[in-house]
């Protein structure tokens, strides 16, 4: 699944689409192809403030649209550049729920010339779904993203 995804990807990359329409497409194909995707968004450092602001996403519209660095999954993996893998989001006391349906959460880095600047945030309804074929396909969606921005 995420090898054939891969291509697709790509070639929304080489659109030539806005950068915010190359992502809204991306966050379209992952939720609409990836079973166990219920959410895909987005967040990007807001300017030269320490949050991050919600970007391209699809799924429900969320409340939380600005974040503070810190708070929440998002928030953390904003300050500690590591990949975030939640398999049960009840079990986190730092987090910001969005969605009552939600079971699970993984959050990307997204690196642009080596620095921490945004993230890819997946929500599911499905518990424990995320293996590290998630993370490896995330982190070559991030990489194809970084070229654009
Ligand atoms: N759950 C996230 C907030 C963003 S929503 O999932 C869209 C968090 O704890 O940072």
């Amino acid at each position: 699944m995420f090898n054939a995804l891969r291509p697709q990807v790509s070639s929304i990359i080489d659109s030539n689409k806005t950068p915010d329409a190359r992502m809204q497409d991306i966050c379209e194909l992952l939720k609409a192809e990836i079973p166990h995707y219920d959410w895909v968004g987005f967040y990007f450092k807001n300017g030269d403030k320490r949050e991050l602001k919600l970007g391209a996403y699809a799924g429900a519209p969320t409340d939380h649209t600005i974040i503070p660095y810190g708070k929440g999954i998002c928030g953390q993996v904003a300050e500690s550049n590591q990949n975030f893998v939640v398999p049960d989001v009840q079990a986190q006391d730092n987090y910001i729920a969005c969605s009552i349906t939600v079971k699970a959460e993984i959050v990307v880095p997204l690196f642009v010339n080596g620095e921490n600047i945004g993230q890819i945030d997946i929500d599911s309804n499905t518990p424990d779904p995320f293996t590290k074929a998630d993370e490896t396909f995330l982190e070559f969606v991030n990489a194809e993203v970084a070229k654009i921005l």
